[in-house]
């Protein structure tokens, strides 16, 4: 089935490319974490990582790599349903983030720089999780295939 190669290669490429544009994100995220004495820039980056991360989850799950891997490996689907719930998580953690520094700025700025690392390496796990189901997928459905 060449056509759903040629899918499934369009939709690893889009995944790789928009982890690379999230990573750039963070990068400049956590150098913001580090210089911040005060939470309105943080406020700002902040907010821009979370639309990004809930406009990538979306596509992630409507039309890309989540739905095309259920469709061609419908074996995966409980672990799809799981990357579908770190992403859940993983914007409730940025929203729990705003909001501290919304209402406490002086007592959540102190310990904020780790706590932002603690979360990209969440973020990261998610992403090596997600690779490698795609990954799995693939192999296997190159495997069973012609
Ligand atoms: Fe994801």
């Amino acid at each position: 089935m060449p056509d759903l190669q040629r899918l499934t290669d369009a939709a690893v490429n889009k995944l790789l490319t928009e982890h690379a544009l999230l990573h750039e994100l963070l990068e400049e995220a956590d150098r913001v974490t580090i210089e911040a004495d005060s939470a309105d820039g943080l406020l700002l980056g902040l907010q821009e990582l979370r639309e990004m991360m809930h406009e990538q989850f979306a596509r992630e799950e409507y039309g890309g790599y989540l739905q095309e891997t259920v469709t061609i490996a419908p074996r995966y689907s409980t672990e799809c349903e799981q990357l579908r719930h770190e992403h859940r998580l993983l914007l409730s953690d940025i929203d729990a983030m705003l909001d501290d520094l919304t209402h406490d700025p002086d007592g959540t700025l102190g310990t904020f720089h780790v706590r932002f690392r603690e979360f990209t390496t969440r973020y990261l796990n998610h992403e090596h999780h997600e690779n490698a189901v795609v990954q799995k997928a693939l192999d296997d459905d190159i495997g069973v295939g012609d």
